[in-house]
């Protein structure tokens, strides 16, 4: 008898949200599944031992024991389920750690019932694989990773967060490629693939490929041996040995000459080099992370960059949006860095007139990331009060401003195109009264002048977290 397209499987789902246990209950009872529901960590480990579920759903911010934690235990048990984390704000640490810890996936909210199809159906077929992947993963530590943290909480800056996670798991020989305009974090990526990883104590060599000329770019990159050339006064080791079992950062791969391309390569397919005027090859242990804010495959195309090279390095491709393609995360990075440098200088600094984060949230950042830093760092200094006003903006941020007052129309449907210029609104109001009561929602609501209960509904509808302003 064949067998039946879906077979009836056990789903636990874990949330303190009881709707949201709901709603996963008539998804997959409707998918003829039985659905097992747990309200807490500690409440899920009892029914993981008792029931054996064959997926597991799981919150991330529940009181008690968090998901994380739970997701730990979980996986210290052995237990062979695919465990998918969800959360409805996630910071980069969370996305990475669930990655690290275990977790099959990790989703953002809001759930829509067609992606919760899709994540059973990518968790189940396999179970045997799955399996022996977690095995390798369990083998890391997630440590902290807040030294190079990357700020954002869009959607495209989710899966960035979820490729490092997965990235830092796979064996060292699969190079990265980190591509995007400059000032997108191309760098700060790179850094936390690293911090990430199981060699996380290693060292971190970056190697800027425009810095130095073809002739010591190859010693600094090989090492050379003593007499190899004239000043060759003793041997050299090249960043390539000293990374050890670490990271070789490439950045701006783009330029690297011809000769070099074809040296690096082979190094890529052998593991080993040689020092200049040596012959006694060395193996090379590192992971190389490339990094170009040129379009390498154009350079391919035009035969400046060797093709072969090309796609020795980009085993796992990584793409920055630029800062104009994911504005909703202005206010937060632009919160991160007003934070950074008042506290810096220590300017009594708490947050952005209205009419300047309306400034930010317009304004195109040709520098990306590093632009928006560099203006709010310029603000704080020029900034006389305890609150950024437009006049402490550069020129240029404001100069085209009084054009685009016009509100997008994004339909012509009437009710869409408002409803699109509400929610900017409400998203923006509300995130402008938390900031400015770092995070209070009583007192934010307070001052708007509505009920703790209708601020809430807004933060709840646009997925802001208190946390987020504290
Ligand atoms: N997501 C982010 N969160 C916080 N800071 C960021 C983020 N992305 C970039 N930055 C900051 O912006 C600046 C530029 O980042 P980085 O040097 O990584 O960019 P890049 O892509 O390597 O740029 P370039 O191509 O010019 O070398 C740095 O100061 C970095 O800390
Ligand atoms: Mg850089």
């Amino acid at each position: 008898m064949a067998r039946k397209a879906t077979e009836r499987r056990k789903i636990l789902v874990v949330d303190d949200d009881e709707k949201i246990l709901f709603a996963f209950a008539q998804v997959f009872s409707q998918e003829g599944h039985r659905c097992i529901t747990a309200k807490s960590g500690e409440e899920a480990l009892g029914i993981v031992a008792s029931e054996k579920p064959d997926v597991i759903f799981m919150d991330i911010a529940m009181p008690g024991l968090s998901g994380l934690e739970t997701l730990q235990r979980i996986k210290a048990r052995n237990v062979p389920a695919p465990v998918i984390m969800i959360t409805g704000y996630g910071t980069m640490q969370t996305a990475i750690k669930a990655i690290q810890f275990g977790a099959f996936d990790y989703l953002t909210k809001p759930l829509d019932v067609e992606k919760i199809r899709e994540e059973v159906r990518k968790a189940l077929p396999d179970r045997s694989h799955n399996a022996s992947s977690y095995e390798a993963h369990s083998r890391f530590k997630a440590d902290v990773i807040d030294r190079y943290e990357l700020i954002g909480s869009t959607p495209a800056m989710q899966e960035i967060y979820k490729l490092i996670g997965s990235v830092a798991m796979t064996p060292n020989h699969s190079s990265v490629l980190i591509t995007g305009e400059s000032g997108t974090g191309k760098e700060l990526v790179a850094r936390a693939i690293h911090d990430s990883g199981p060699a996380a104590s290693e060292p971190f060599i970056a190697i800027n490929c425009t810095a130095l000329p073809e002739a010591l770019l190859e010693s600094e990159l090989f090492g050379h041996e003593k007499g190899a050339f004239t000043g060759a006064v003793e041997r050299k080791l090249g960043k390539f040995e000293i990374a050890g079992r670490g990271t070789i950062f490439l950045d701006e791969i783009g330029t690297l000459p011809p000769p070099l391309q074809q040296k690096l390569l082979r190094v890529l397919q052998e593991r080993e080099c040689e020092r200049v005027g040596g012959n006694e090859p060395f193996h090379i242990d590192a992971r190389f992370v490339a990094a170009t804010n040129v379009d390498l495959e154009a350079e391919v195309n035009k035969k400046r960059f060797r093709e072969d090279l090309f796609f020795r390095l980009h085993v796992v491709a990584i793409h920055l949006p630029p800062l104009r393609e994911r504005r909703d995360d202005i206010p937060l990075l632009a919160g991160y860095f007003l934070k950074k440098y008042a506290e810096r200088i220590k300017k009594p600094i708490t947050g952005f007139s209205d009419e300047t984060m309306h400034l930010l949230l317009q304004y195109s950042y040709p520098g990306n990331i590093r632009q928006l830093e560099n203006i709010v760092e310029r603000a704080v200094i020029f900034s006389k009060g305890d609150i950024i006003l437009p006049e402490n903006l550069q020129e240029k941020v404001s100069a085209n401003a009084s054009g685009s007052k016009t509100l997008p129309i994004v339909s012509s449907v009437f009710s869409e195109s408002r409803d699109h210029v509400l929610e900017m609104f409400e998203k923006q109001f509300v995130i402008e009264q938390l900031r400015k009561h770092r995070g209070s929602v009583t007192a934010a609501a307070k001052e708007s002048k509505m009920t703790r209960q209708n601020f809430q509904r807004l933060m709840k509808k646009y997925k802001i977290k208190s946390e987020q302003f504290r």
